[in-house]
């Protein structure tokens, strides 16, 4: 699908999105407040956030939909408050709203879509077949909108959003509603656009497709920005590297606590959790002289990272 696309150059890290203080109000309410990032030419991102965390308003302003209520976010050189139009020609959007035109088929709404572009009646047949191959919806082509299924249309939704090669691609829960046949598919496009250098705003709630897929994780809340970094140092940073997971047990979690002197523990309903970095050879010590079952360790993830920083769990030591 993505034969003769430009490649985009990522000889310099050039900064290609750059948010200055930017916020975004509804009447008094601050949805965005204040923010400050720049993200990289060729770039995967992921901001990450719970629901209401300002996510799909970042997006929005960030493909001129909304306007920023102060503050500025430049795209390419070229600032929102009055650049739209060129900004509209270089960003490719997957909002996370279906917004697919009802009056057309499927192959339609993509044709029609290309038109904006400037791209010929022919080129746009060309790509939306291209695209229609890819996501696996040639058998649709001439069904209406609402003969597809969620699935279906958050893969028409993305290919519709590649029609004009962008050079930023803004994608807002891609994969959410997906089975996983079709999420690997969206992620096998994810990461050939990345070889393409094409620059990738992700919003996702899947912290494994995160950490997969991103350069780089921004994890807003409350619309502050509380952490950003690639997904592998986050974890090292905030978590360590193993987590071990048994039953709750009152008499336990002292001895647990003494012999993970440096471990965070987290008690969650009828489990605890420790978060260390101890080798393996202390866990097992540890899970044989208490003659210990129903344990799960595992490797730290960003989920965990994730629930540390935007908080979830009753904590016990700290
Ligand atoms: N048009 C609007 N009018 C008033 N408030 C809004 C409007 N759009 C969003 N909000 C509020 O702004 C906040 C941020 O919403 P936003 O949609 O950006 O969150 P999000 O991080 O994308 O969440 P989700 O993960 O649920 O998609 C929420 O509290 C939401 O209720
Ligand atoms: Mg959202």
């Amino acid at each position: 699908m993505f034969v003769e696309w430009v490649i985009f150059s990522n000889e310099s890290r050039d900064v290609l999105i750059k948010a200055v203080k930017l916020t975004k109000k509804y009447d008094d309410f601050v949805a965005v407040d204040g923010i400050d990032f720049e993200i990289y030419s060729g770039e995967c991102v992921g901001f990450l956030g719970p629901n209401g965390a300002g996510k799909t308003t970042t997006v929005r302003m960030m493909y001129c939909f909304l306007p920023p209520t102060s503050g500025d976010l430049i795209i390419a050189g070229l600032s929102v408050h009055d650049r739209c139009r060129e900004i509209k020609q270089v960003v490719g959007v997957a909002p996370q709203e279906d917004n697919l035109d009802l009056d057309f088929s499927v192959v339609k709404n993509l044709v029609v879509y290309a038109r904006y572009f400037d791209i010929s009646k022919e080129e746009a047949l060309k790509r939306a077949n291209e695209q229609l191959d890819f996501f696996q919806l040639q058998e649709k082509r001439d069904m209406p909108i609402e003969a597809l299924s969620t699935g279906m249309k958050r893969r028409l939704i993305f290919a519709r959003a590649l029609l004009h090669k962008p050079k930023v691609l803004l994608l807002d829960e891609p994969t959410t509603g997906l089975d996983p046949q079709a999420r690997h598919l969206v992620w096998d496009a994810v990461r050939q656009l990345k070889k393409l250098h094409v620059t990738i705003i992700l919003t996702t709630h899947y912290m494994d497709e995160a950490e997969i897929l991103c350069d780089r994780i921004i994890i807003v809340d409350h619309g502050k920005i509380i952490e950003d970094g690639p997904p592998k140092e986050l974890i090292k940073k905030h978590i360590g590297e193993n987590v071990l997971e048994l039953d709750y047990d009152s008499t336990l979690l002292p001895m647990l606590k003494q012999t993970f002197s440096d471990a965070r523990i987290e008690v969650i309903g009828e489990r605890m959790q420790v978060f260390t970095s101890k080798p393996y050879s202390v866990f097992d010590g540890f899970l044989h002289e208490h003659k210990i079952q129903n344990v799960t360790l595992r490797k730290a993830n960003l989920e965990d990272v994730f629930l540390k920083l935007t908080g979830r769990a009753l904590r016990t030591n700290d």
